[in-house]
């Protein structure tokens, strides 16, 4: 079979609030999230009006446009507003709180081999520089309840450790993480938690307060769907004084009335465009009235889809599912068939990625996770069922290329 015989799925009547390109079946909302039209027109206009006034936008009244939108995210997350700032992306508010440790030899960072890699080499750098050590645990996977890794997590632990830190929503494996649980765990053997919350705001409900780690960072531009460069740090009050934002500006000695020093420090960090941030209103409330329900029902739509779509791709391909339906979100990695096993990868992207691509218009990403190789679903309002069958029919049809040694790969 090849593609012009397996039939185009139907996109979802969603769909045409997105820009996404006509032809393409985008089952990858988790990279990089995509932005709606409607919160992209009003980031379009606000460039407008930074342009038209830039100081009047950027210095004399930027407090006035940031302030109510900060209110807005704070209640979506179930935060106070004085204990949350804007980033730019998580990575950045991994980096702040991090790089404002004062760590000393000996003393251990706590992660896992889930993590995010741009997020583990911050802990690299962090222990290079100061002479902690890195302990990096190795969670199972596949694995057949949360426990395993919560047990995983918790015998690593030891008087030395500073600092754990913990994807909400696993990159890779796309596993919903218990860290309800672990940051109580961790705190009762003296441990802080960063959680990495990459892909958690706008996927699972959260409640910052109620959680309460030390430090929090998560992306408004993945499933929230805000424009590109809209992510928060929330840190617990007892743990803010000594953060310093990965770019130190005026607010270390320019304080404003009705601001905590946490907020002063990270608000301006140089010239830049704050479109983004003041889009996560716009985003939190359009995306809330596009469906009948709002976020609750929005995540448990596209909880449904992912649960869904991973059961019949699984019957398809005839593969097991590597974790329980309990700790899914609105993505799921599933094994590749035996047939693309063993394969060593040639490159950035697997070939067989660029295939789906290229020849069925598909995107979703290929991964390797302790030695087999995956690939994970996005499930996103905009997203139908019958796109994961056509991603099924597209990877029965593909022929893995043969690998031999020292000739490059050919197809088959
Ligand atoms: C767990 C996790 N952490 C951090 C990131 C980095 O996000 P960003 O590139 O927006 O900083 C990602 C991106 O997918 C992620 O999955």
């Amino acid at each position: 079979m090849n593609k012009s015989q397996i039939e185009r799925p139907a996109p979802s009547r969603f769909r045409r609030h997105w820009f996404l390109a006509p032809g393409t079946v985008f089952l990858n909302h988790g990279s990089f999230g995509a932005c709606p039209k409607p919160v992209l027109e009003l980031q379009s206009e606000l460039r407008r009006q930074m342009e038209a006034e830039p100081v009047q936008f950027l210095w004399r009244r930027y407090e006035e446009r940031l302030d109510p939108v900060r209110a807005e995210a704070a209640t979506f997350l179930g935060a106070q507003a004085r204990d949350l700032v804007f980033v730019t992306n998580a990575t950045t508010g991994v980096n702040a709180v991090v790089r404002s440790l004062e760590l000393r030899r000996g003393d251990e960072l706590l992660t896992t081999n889930q993590d995010y890699n741009a997020c583990h080499n911050v802990l690299v750098e962090a222990a290079h520089r100061t002479g902690a050590k890195l302990v990096t645990v190795r969670v199972p996977f596949p694995l057949a309840s949360p426990d395993e890794l919560v047990e995983a997590v918790l015998r690593a632990v030891t008087p030395r450790t500073r600092l754990a830190m913990l994807d909400h929503v696993t990159s890779n494996t796309a596993l919903v993480v218990p860290v309800a649980r672990l940051i109580r765990e961790l705190e009762a053997r003296g441990v802080d938690t960063l959680v990495d919350g990459a892909h958690a705001p706008g996927m699972v409900s959260l409640n910052l307060s109620k959680l309460s780690p030390a430090y929090y960072t998560g992306n408004l531009h993945k499933w929230v769907c805000a424009p590109k460069g809209a992510a928060f740090l929330w840190v617990r009050r007892d743990k803010q004084a000594p953060v310093q934002p990965a770019i130190i500006s005026h607010g270390n000695n320019t304080p404003r009335p009705g601001h905590s020093a946490f907020q002063d420090r990270f608000d301006w960090a140089g010239t830049f465009d704050p479109s983004a941030w003041l889009c996560v209103g716009e985003a939190i409330r359009w995306m809330a009235k596009l469906y009948p329900g709002g976020w609750p029902a929005i995540q448990e739509a596209n909880h449904e889809l992912a649960v869904r779509a991973r059961r019949q791709l699984c019957q398809c391909l005839n593969v097991e599912p590597p974790c329980p339906e309990d700790m899914l979100g609105a993505m799921a990695t599933l094994p590749l068939p035996e047939r693309f096993q063993g394969r060593p990868r040639k490159g950035k992207i697997d070939v067989e990625q660029l295939r789906l691509y290229d020849g069925f218009g598909i995107e979703v990403p290929f991964i390797r996770v302790n030695e087999r190789r995956y690939f994970r679903i996005s499930a996103q309002l905009y997203n139908s069922l019958a796109e994961y069958d056509y991603l099924a029919e597209a990877l029965l049809s593909l022929q893995p290329r043969r690998v031999y040694p020292g000739k490059g790969s050919i197809r088959r």
